[in-house]
């Protein structure tokens, strides 16, 4: 049967891009040389229609695949799904936005080829590697620091641990697939903080070019991933991603209840009066911020929204229910005010948490 098994398949996360494929398309086709080699790209649905043009591609190209993702968003969850599509011996990944240069990728291939390494980063640090252009004075400087934070949770010295441009044997991948975290941007991070030290590691120095068409979509929300990430691997894995942002979350949303409780009682609302306004303003500002940040991969719009807010709020009042009854309980059983607070605090937050993620915004936990 005459068949087309591609040696390594590029796995591009997509979101806007459109402007982007037909290009990168005629870019690895020239990097690639004589090497069987597909693309992948996996679109979260993109509001300008990036799928249609990868699918439009690969009509005319067998080597272009595309992965249309619905009702979620998310670079790294992106990249595994890409990945997981796979039955190539090798994956690499990259973005669509022609910062990274395809043409080191035959290089990074024989590098796994020969079997020095099993996995392979482009770097922007090392050699003659440079993000000059690409990147602003403040982002370089906290691509710096976040670096140094990362060798922490790796357990040795990358020179571009949070490079979106790495190959490695998809065997190496299917293997780790399953213990990272979907919803981040560093991928790259979280395999390597997953294989700790297991992993021989080879850098392929490369430029990184200023990007052309269309916007970066690294935001606060990246940075506030790439801590959460952090937290996650400290734990050793235990405390998810998720439940570290709702407990955040959690925290900020008392310092709002705090807030609107002495404002009602400074404008001489009754205690009972204030009190109950800053309950429902810190539940509504938490489920908000939730769905903005900790849900931001499934995040609720319009009436589900709706629908989730009211939720919420039933959760949320069973979770003080929760909390006063344990609370009471210790506090009765001679414990000190403080453990029993503190105690009935965790159990509500914890069981808000579970419920929310069951309830309100459906999904497992990760
Ligand atoms: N499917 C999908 N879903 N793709 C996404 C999403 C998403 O939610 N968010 C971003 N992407 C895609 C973009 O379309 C692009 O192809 C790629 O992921 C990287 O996004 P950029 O917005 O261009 O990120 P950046 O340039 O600021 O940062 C990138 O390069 C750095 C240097 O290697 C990322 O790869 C960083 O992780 C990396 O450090
Ligand atoms: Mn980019």
């Amino acid at each position: 049967m005459q068949s087309f098994s591609p040696t390594v398949s590029v796995v591009v996360p997509t979101f806007n891009e459109s402007q982007n494929l037909p290009r990168l398309v005629g870019l690895l086709d020239k990097a690639m040389g004589d090497i069987a080699w597909e693309v992948v790209f996996v679109d979260d649905d993109s509001p300008d229609g990036t799928w249609k043009v990868a699918k439009q591609l690969a009509m005319d190209d067998v080597r272009v695949r595309c992965i249309r993702r619905v009702g979620r968003r998310g670079l790294a969850g992106a990249c595994i799904e890409g990945a997981l599509s796979s039955a190539a011996p090798y994956v690499a990944v990259m973005d669509a936005d022609l910062q990274h240069d395809e043409t080191i990728l035959p290089d990074m291939l024989a590098t796994l080829q020969k079997d020095e390494a099993d996995i392979v980063i482009g770097s922007r640090f090392v050699g003659d590697g440079s993000s000059e252009g690409g990147f602003s004075a403040r982002r370089a400087f906290a691509s710096r620091v976040a670096t140094h934070l990362a060798a922490f949770i790796i357990g040795r010295q990358v020179s571009d641990p949070m490079s979106g441009f790495f190959a490695l044997k998809r065997e190496v991948f299917e293997a780790v697939a399953l213990n990272l975290v979907p919803s981040g941007f560093k991928i790259l991070l979280d395999i390597l903080a997953s294989t700790r030290g297991r992993m021989r590691v080879a850098e392929v120095a490369y430029r990184f070019r200023s990007r052309q068409e269309g916007l970066s979509k690294f935001d606060t929300r990246a940075i506030l991933d790439f801590l959460g990430l952090l937290l996650h691997r400290l734990t050793g894995g235990t405390v998810s991603v998720r439940f570290l942002f709702f407990m955040i979350v959690g925290a900020i949303g008392l310092a709002i209840h705090l807030v609107v409780l002495r404002i009602g009682l400074l404008g001489e609302l009754g205690f009972e009066v204030a009190q109950s306004a800053a309950t429902v303003v810190a539940m509504t500002s938490n489920f908000l911020v939730n769905n903005l940040l900790t849900y931001s991969d499934m995040k609720l719009r319009g009436t589900a929204a709706l629908a989730g807010l009211l939720k919420f709020y039933v959760v949320c009042g069973v979770g003080a229910l929760a909390n006063i009854g344990v609370a009471s309980w210790l506090f009765v059983s001679n414990e000190s005010w403080w453990i029993a607070g503190i105690a009935g605090v965790i159990v509500g937050a914890t069981f808000n948490y579970t419920m929310s993620s069951i309830f309100v915004w459906r999904q497992q936990q990760n």
